[in-house]
């Protein structure tokens, strides 16, 4: 017992300055507990040459403390794409994981909990999207990041929130099949005046805010700036003061500084930002997404010590499901 507080207080005083970064979220009195999954997960990185990617939606101890890079899906991917690790762990769902091992054939990639899955993935299969080839004839088919390697293989690109105008308008097409989140592609259909065909995916996170919470907490926070990810509804879009990628959302913080800001996304994202301004107001409502909080600083340092769960992709599926994304990346 005595070695085992001993072991604590060590972590405790090895952690100390990351501490400060999440001491609003996290008593001082349970920082130890903390503290020693943080160092060992420290020290393991460095044994092991592993990076940590951490989505936005990750909760500040795995944001702030361990993480090596953070951000959106796209700089997720961009990031694995540059990355000179020996072993990547993606502290996000399995769809990310499964893009940085599209982009990193050679290298290991390793998810800490196989559950953490996603509605909009689990929307739709391989075989629904050769249905929808088979009924509208030529028209390309945009993939949403959020799905299985399986099912980027049957697309012709793949595009995040972050691009997913300047894909659709890559493409110079009046037309396209865009799924699996019916509502994102009404978003960037609106935007971009490209006919969308969907799929009716939804994000089951985004899909629960409604105008209604959008005009209750306007009369409740009177001046509050209200910023909706694009898996929102379109009338949730249409009464939100910006609508944009969790990144952008983060771009928009950071350069407007809105005294009193709402961010109709995921909890972790208002607990995320709102360490780094912590002179703007952050007005809750958020939904927990189930499937983003499976990663946990206890099993990313389970995932390190026993090198698990390794994400492979089947070959044939990969060359095809790559193709999608790295035109994507493309885009300019
Ligand atoms: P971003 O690419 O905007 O981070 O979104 C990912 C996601 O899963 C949103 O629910
Ligand atoms: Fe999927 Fe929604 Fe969770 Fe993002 S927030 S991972 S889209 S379920």
């Amino acid at each position: 017992m005595a070695s085992l507080q001993s072991a604590a207080g060590r972590a405790v005083t090895r952690t100390a300055d990351l501490y400060g970064r999440v001491s609003r979220f996290i008593p001082p009195m349970e920082w130890p507990a903390y503290a020693e999954d943080v160092d060992a997960i420290l020290r393991l990185k460095r044994e092991r040459n592993a990076v940590i990617l951490a989505h936005n939606y990750q909760t500040p101890d795995i944001f702030h403390c361990v993480s090596d890079l953070v951000g959106d899906s796209l700089a997720l991917a961009r990031m694995a794409q540059g990355s000179d690790a020996d072993v990547i762990v993606l502290a996000g769902v399995h769809f990310m994981a499964e893009t940085a091992k599209l982009l990193n054939p050679d290298r290991t990639v390793l998810i800490s909990d196989t559950r953490a899955g996603c509605s909009l993935a689990e929307s739709i299969t391989p075989a629904d999207v050769r249905a929808l080839k088979a009924a509208n004839p030529g028209v390309p088919v945009v993939v949403y990041v959020n799905t299985s390697a399986a099912v980027k293989a049957e697309c012709d690109i793949c595009c995040t929130s972050g691009n997913a105008v300047k894909v659709v308008e890559s493409l110079g097409v009046p037309r396209v099949i865009m799924i699996p989140d019916e509502y994102l592609a009404q978003n960037i259909g609106a935007q971009t005046g490209v006919e969308m065909i969907t799929w009716p995916g939804h994000c089951e996170v985004h899909e629960r805010f409604t105008p209604g919470d959008v005009a209750e907490f306007r009369d409740a926070h009177p001046g509050v700036t209200v910023l909706a990810h694009p898996e929102c509804p379109p009338n949730v879009v249409a009464v939100s003061d910006f609508s944009g990628s969790t990144a952008a959302m983060i771009d928009f913080v950071a350069t407007r500084k809105p005294p009193k800001v709402m961010l109709l996304t995921e909890c972790s994202m208002s607990d995320n930002v709102a360490v780094q301004y912590p002179d703007l107001e952050f007005v809750r409502p958020c939904n927990l997404c189930p499937h983003m909080k499976r990663i946990t600083l206890g099993n990313l340092r389970r995932s390190l010590e026993t090198m698990t769960h390794e994400v492979t992709i089947d070959p044939s599926v990969a060359v095809r499901a790559r193709r999608a994304v790295e035109r994507m990346l493309a885009v300019k």
